[in-house]
């Protein structure tokens, strides 16, 4: 695993796109893409070079982490109508080959086992880009979640539900139930990226990366991935232990070895 700290969240999205654009030049065709915050710096990095440095994003396919049950992809809460905005209509990937799972559907733990299975039969996702919630959650997997868990359906904590409200009218709006990608879905990707900023995120941070691996903080699942790159500006790594460690591994890094 790779730790990198950086002055800014910024810093951290120019770090997550240099990623992304190296495995596209290297033949990687599928992306993971999360919503949420902490993504917002790498999406408007990937728009920037789409738009300035003519990236292109033609040959790609991209696969969401997760979508709330009850949702439709029109629905503005989705999150497949949250990336359309934030980043499918900005770069010219095929929207038609952007996947999420299928929030409205009538029966929501059998889209859950489809969209499982389409990741596996189109992956591995190149590189999976991450966020981390603050009681540790990737995807939408809470604490007790099954470090080898596939997609399903999951119910939100009160904490997750209250963080979220911030997207809805009302924080009685945000559903309860989700159809989340699980941690052994998401360890199957190449490479993970997670990406985090802020103080609020520090214990969070702390405990996936230096703490036990343990259901207890499903972030922590990436300690037994082969390619992880945490990407976290000051504030997050504040509670790091081994900070300084980080700090000299990133400027000493042996000059072959890219992310
Ligand atoms: C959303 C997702 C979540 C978020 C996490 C952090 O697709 O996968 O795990 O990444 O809740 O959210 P933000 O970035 O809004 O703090």
């Amino acid at each position: 695993m790779e730790i990198v700290i950086v002055p800014t969240p910024k810093d951290g999205g120019r770090i997550a796109a240099d990623i992304v654009c190296g495995a596209m030049e290297n033949g990687a065709k599928m992306l993971g893409l999360a919503t949420g915050s902490s993504p917002l710096h790498t999406y408007q990095e990937l728009i920037r070079r789409h738009r300035e440095s003519g990236v292109s994003f033609a040959a790609m396919s991209a696969y969401l982490l997760d979508e709330y049950v009850s949702l439709t992809s029109d629905q503005p809460q989705s999150y497949a109508h949250t990336i359309r905005a934030e980043l499918v209509d900005h770069i010219d990937i095929d929207p038609a080959r952007v996947f999420s799972p299928d929030g409205g559907a009538e029966d929501p733990n059998e889209a859950a086992r489809r969209y499982d299975a389409t990741i596996a039969e189109n992956g591995p996702i190149d590189v999976q880009i991450l966020g981390i919630g603050l009681n540790g959650h990737i995807g939408f997997n809470e604490p007790s979640s099954s470090l080898a868990s596939r997609t399903r359906v999951k119910t939100l904590t009160g904490r997750t539900r209250a963080d979220n409200a911030r997207f809805f009218t009302e924080s009685a709006e945000v559903p309860h139930h989700v159809i989340t990608q699980g941690l052994g879905t998401i360890s199957d990707a190449r490479h993970l990226v997670l990406v985090a900023d802020g103080a609020r995120k520090a214990s969070a941070v702390r405990a996936a990366v230096e703490g036990p691996v343990s259901a207890f903080c499903p972030a922590s699942v990436l300690q037994l991935h082969p390619h992880v790159t945490v990407i976290v500006d000051e504030a997050a790594a504040d509670e790091l232990e081994l900070a300084e460690f980080y700090r000299y591994t990133t400027e000493h890094k042996p000059a072959s070895q890219g992310y």
